[in-house]
């Protein structure tokens, strides 16, 4: 089958502008909620986190958003990985929830911040042992000479950490990114799509304008 024959009709939904929270962060958790109700989507909470480095050459990747309300969108990494590499050389980033099972999709610009020692714990903390011993098994971004080594090394480290609790490794985090710029797109019939982007005015508040599909 050719890929140019292969296309569909969006059909699950129309978005109008008076079904819109007047704040955005409100309405990702509305479809976000809608996502995970819904169960069509895999990993409802995975998140695009595109990032730029010095060179001026764009990466992304998909993280789990663990966290959303008024300060921001979170996720948890390595400090020593590409993405967050090139957010201590640029901190504006793009994120994108690809809904597309929904015929959705979301954008979201604004500048990460890390996160206090204190976010970093309480989450870590709270992840099973396996991805804490994992974390610190992985230097992540950086080459590894086979997959034996990835083994060898997670083996080493539920040894070293036979007894009691695991610490937060210094070289492990995580971010928050605030927002300035939100973009709720529904696919529609005859690719007559509904966009809407919020962004914040100088008074701070959210300005919401339909966008040409
Ligand atoms: C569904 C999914 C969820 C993921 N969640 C995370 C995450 O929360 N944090 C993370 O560091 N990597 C996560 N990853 C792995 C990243 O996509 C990526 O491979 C890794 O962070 C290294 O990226 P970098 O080298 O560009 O920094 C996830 C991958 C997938 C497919």
């Amino acid at each position: 089958m050719s890929l140019e024959n292969l296309r569909r009709e969006y059909r699950f939904g129309r978005l109008t502008r008076e079904s819109l929270h007047d704040n955005p962060v409100e309405q990702l958790r509305r479809w976000l909620d809608q996502a995970i109700e819904v169960d069509l989507v895999a990993d409802p909470t995975a998140m695009c986190v595109a990032t730029v480095g010095a060179d001026g050459r764009p990466s992304q990747r998909l993280v789990l958003l663990k966290q959303v309300d008024d300060r921001g969108l979170v996720f948890y990494t390595n400090l020593g990985s590409r993405k967050a590499r090139e957010i201590a050389g640029n901190p504006k980033v793009s994120l994108h929830f690809p809904w597309n099972a929904m015929d959705r999709q979301v954008i979201v610009g604004g500048t990460a911040v890390r996160l206090g020692a204190a976010d970093v714990l309480r989450y870590f903390i709270s992840r099973p042992r396996e991805s804490q011993l994992a974390a610190w098994s992985s230097r992540q971004s950086s080459r590894l000479s086979s997959r034996q080594a990835l083994e060898a090394q997670f083996l080493q480290m539920r040894d070293k950490f036979r007894d009691g609790e695991i610490p937060v490794p210094d070289f492990w985090g995580g971010y928050r990114v605030e927002p300035d710029e939100f973009e709720f797109w529904q696919g529609g019939e005859r690719r007559l799509h509904d966009r809407f982007q919020y962004r914040r005015d100088e008074g701070g508040h959210w300005q919401i304008e339909r966008l040409a599909p």
